[in-house]
């Protein structure tokens, strides 16, 4: 019963978060003079800093609910294998969630949220992140 109610409140976080993340998409792609890399770090602190952390290592503070339904946790982009990762691999998974590729489906689909190049964005940041280069942290940060 306890986990029924639990999954059902992680279904209520995460589709509030979908809704609210279109209208920061629309907000971000029309951001002008701002340099590619912190456009994408706008868009990951706004989309998925909740579950893969601030600085990216995977403790967000939905990971805490992951944690209680004994799931996959939200990757640690700061382990220092994403580097290797390919691009394509990234970008399907954010584009069409972790259920479509074989992977935990607690990993949302972004591809109705975020356009191609946004994606590709994050695909750069997620690639450059490792062990002694953390995210910055944001102000606005969630
Ligand atoms: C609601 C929580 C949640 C949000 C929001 C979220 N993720 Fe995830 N993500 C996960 C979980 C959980 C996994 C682990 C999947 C697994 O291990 O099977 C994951 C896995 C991934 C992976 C696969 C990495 C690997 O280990 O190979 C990528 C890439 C990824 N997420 C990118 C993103 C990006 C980019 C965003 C923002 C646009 C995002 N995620 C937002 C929960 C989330």
């Amino acid at each position: 019963m306890f986990l029924l109610r639990t999954t059902a409140t992680l279904f209520m976080l995460i589709s509030t978060f979908s809704t609210h993340a279109t209208s920061a998409t629309e907000d971000s792609s029309v951001t002008p003079n701002k340099t590619e890399p912190s456009q994408g770090l706008e868009i990951f602190h706004f989309h998925c800093s909740r579950c893969h952390g601030r600085t990216a290592e995977g403790d967000g503070r939905f990971a805490i609910i992951y944690r209680r339904l004994h799931s996959s946790l939200p990757s640690n982009f700061t382990m220092g294998y994403f580097e290797s990762r390919p691009a394509a691999y990234l970008k399907t998974i954010i584009s069409d969630g972790g259920e479509a590729n074989q992977r935990s489906k607690y990993m949302p689909p972004f591809g109705d949220a975020l356009n191609s190049r946004e994606i590709d964005l994050l695909v750069k940041i997620i690639q450059k992140t490792g062990a002694d280069k953390k995210l910055p942290v944001m102000t606005d940060s969630r």
